[in-house]
């Protein structure tokens, strides 16, 4: 019985392996039979036959892949959007499909040109049309999606793919009549495999294991029940006749060497949009982004927060730009399928700056606090961007804006205020932001950029190179001395191993010279410092000769107990105890400093502040107004320092460990610079460029 599908395919007469664009490709240039070939897929056009209408492209000679139809584009209804080639060894097919679109009357979508998307290769509608699967990660781009959904007008998940065997998504996922799936889970990401998993219900689906990967038995022709493949296991064939499908095998052994097979061979022409995309449990909003949204690959994190987030888009008004680089506006359709991931994926978008559109004239929710120091659960957790809420049909800019804070309402005589505040600081019967509507992050197209190319280049392969390193110091120097000739700030986070590296004598001079107008650190630093100045050592350590001290190892008590008995740093300066070193010159110029704890049952030293909470608020009142926080070779109070710090002030950490650099410049904002070397060397090439800006050079 010939059921009404129509299915395209083209004859192998020009059919061969000519290059490599795939690993299957590999070694098998020129090894396909054209005879055997011909044979294959008259046997397969055969079978097809009797279970559909197949159309006949005409084979162009020069190339040889155009036999795999999948790849020509994707149909829905009397629509098509045609293939753009990852590859330019197939880009020569694309006007000959298109030209046989046209002529069946077909209304043609292309896409941009830099954008590539194969077709049917990597988009397979579910069987019952309620949604349109689409692979990306090799092939075809992310970005494309946004297109499908648009012109197609259909719900889109996105599934990445991962193993480079199965570069197209009809390599290792078939969706089967009835709601079924065949695949091949260990091709996806974890992400994609949630979503499969979250959309198919165990009981449909249908995994299939290495083996049977690799003979293609995931790139099926499936006609109602009848599943058309090259080769399966005992195991497969049993479990698809379990759930009542017919398994017709052909071998397609010559295709293969090119990377296809059965449904690569065919493109479906016939495909009913089926019912309404959306089922009823499924939530949804409109989230509207703006700016160089392909360009600075906002659309993609967009979309892949979406996707990871276990979502799913749709694209309802794309203000596209000619170019890629051109502003753009898309209003966004996201669907979830309960409110729990809905909530998460919307407070990520927010971050990204995505407004939420149905909310654009209502206003943010607030929640009162009922108990000190606690949130609401569902309190709006607030980041490094600038933010703004809406309030009384007006959006009010967040003030003290702080990452991990909750965003407070108070109503003042001039109007509503918003401010960002630490839990523990909260008040019972305040308001606070909830969810995520009417609130909006302003992230700067360069706060996305960092990501790809700045920090990459500072730390493309985890360690800076010499050259590099000198090159962050120039640009480290010429930031300071214009902080302090304008009178700007300029604050140091500074651990010990300033101290073991010799870096005391440069960060010393920075302060003379008027570099520093702020210290931040902890018990440590100040006792090896003070210990270095008053006995030579820096935990026992000879910091001239390199050696261990005998007995030097009670120095640093010694040190302590000394300040101690002065009362404090300042007391010791003052009494000619304290002669030199980094606290000293401190005191001396009027630098404030703030040591935060020591969990080290060693002293501490009078200044430190033992009470975390209030050391945290000297550290957030020193850091305020800053224009550059440069933290050296301290992971904890780095952090703690780069939590504090809004979005726009500079931050450079210097650390032999990248995994810290790493840690700070996933703040992902352009202003953090990381710099893996010693802190010590790094200290001597900045007091040096420095000396060399202002005419003095190095004595030494
Ligand atoms: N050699 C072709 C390529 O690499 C094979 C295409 C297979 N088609 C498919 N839909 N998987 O593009």
């Amino acid at each position: 019985m010939v059921s009404s599908v129509r299915i395209l395919m083209c004859p192998p007469h020009h059919y061969d392996v000519d290059y490599v664009i795939n690993p299957w490709m590999e070694g098998n240039i020129n090894r396909s039979s054209r005879e055997r070939a011909e044979e294959q897929w008259n046997t397969l056009h055969q079978v097809l036959k009797r279970y559909a209408t197949v159309d006949l492209i005409e084979p162009q000679i020069g190339w040889p892949d155009m036999v795999f139809t999948a790849n020509a584009g994707l149909v829905l209804e009397k629509t098509v959007v045609l293939s753009r080639f990852f590859h330019p060894e197939r880009q020569g097919e694309e006007p000959h499909f298109q030209k046989w679109f046209e002529d069946q009357g077909y209304t043609v979508h292309t896409l941009p040109k830099s954008l590539p998307f194969e077709g049917a290769g990597d988009a397979l509608l579910d069987r019952s049309g309620r949604w349109l699967w689409a692979g990306y990660g090799f092939r075809s781009e992310l970005d494309s999606h946004p297109y499908l959904a648009k012109w197609l007008d259909v719900e889109v998940l996105s599934l990445r793919l991962v193993d480079p065997r199965f570069y197209h998504l009809d390599t290792c996922f078939c969706p089967l009549s009835d709601g079924y799936l065949l695949y091949y889970p260990a091709a996806f990401d974890t992400y994609s495999n949630h979503l499969i998993e979250q959309r198919v219900p165990a009981e449909k689906r249908i995994p299939i294991d290495e083996v049977d990967a690799i003979n293609f038995a995931c790139n099926t022709v499936n006609v109602d029940r009848i599943v058309v493949m090259n080769q399966a296991s005992p195991s497969l064939k049993q479990a698809l006749e379990t759930h009542g499908f017919t398994i017709v095998e052909t071998p397609l052994t010559e295709f293969l060497k090119a990377g296809g097979a059965a449904k690569c061979l065919t493109l479906r022409v016939t495909e009913p949009r089926q019912g309404e995309p959306h089922s009823s449990s499924i939530q949804s909003r409109v989230v509207q982004l703006e700016g160089h949204l392909l360009d600075s690959g906002l659309v993609n994190r967009a979309l892949d927060t979406v996707v990871s987030g276990g979502g799913s888009f749709q694209v309802l008004n794309f203000d596209l730009g000619e170019q890629r680089q051109d502003a753009s506006t898309a209003d966004i359709k996201i669907s979830a399928p309960e409110t729990g991931v809905m909530a998460d994926i919307m407070s990520q978008l927010v971050d990204l700056g995505a407004v939420s559109l149905p909310q654009e004239t209502s206003s943010a929710q607030l929640e009162r606090v009922v108990q000190d120091g606690v949130a609401p659960d569902d309190f709006y957790v607030s980041t490094i961007y600038p933010t703004e809420v809406l309030v009384k049909d007006q959006w009010i800019r967040v003030q003290a804006q702080r990452m991990d804070g909750a965003i407070a309402i108070t109503h003042e005589n001039s109007g509503p205020v918003a401010r960002c505040k630490i839990l523990r600081d909260l008040k019972a019967g305040e308001e606070v932001v909830v969810g995520s509507d009417g609130i909006h992050t302003l992230r700067s197209e360069t706060s996305f950029k960092s990501k790809q190319t700045d920090e990459f280049s500072f730390m493309g392969a985890g360690v800076s190179s010499e050259r590099r390193v000198e090159l962050v110091v120039e640009q480290i120097a010429w930031d300071l001395r214009q902080i302090r000739d304008r009178g700007g700030k300029a604050v140091v986070t500074a651990g010990p191993v300033v101290i073991h590296t010799g870096g005391s004598e440069h960060l010393t001079h920075l302060i003379r010279q008027g570099y520093v107008q702020g210290l931040l650190g902890g018990n440590a630093i100040a006792v090896h410092d003070i210990e270095q100045s008053m006995m030579g050592t820096s935990l026992g350590v000879d910091m001239k000769r390199g050696t261990s001290v005998h007995g030097g190892h009670r120095h640093h008590l010694k040190a302590i107990n000394t300040i101690r008995r002065c009362g404090s740093i300042a007391n010791a300066v003052e009494e000619g105890v304290l002669t030199s070193g980094v606290m000293y010159e401190c005191v001396k110029n009027n630098v404030p400093f703030s040591l935060a704890g020591s969990i080290r049952d060693d002293g501490p030293l009078p200044d430190t502040k033992m009470n975390l909470i209030e050391a945290q608020e000297d550290y957030a009142r020193l850091i305020e107004g800053a224009d550059l926080i440069l933290m050296l070779s301290t992971m904890l109070h780095s952090i703690g320092v780069g939590n504090m710090t809004p979005a726009g002030v500079k931050m450079v950490c210097v650390d032999i460990n990248p995994a810290v650099v790493t840690k700070l410049s996933d703040r992902g904002s352009i202003e953090s610079i990381g710099v893996v070397t010693d802190v010590g060397l790094f200290l001597s090439l900045l007091v040096n460029q420095l000396n060399k800006l202002t005419g003095q050079y190095a004595q030494h």
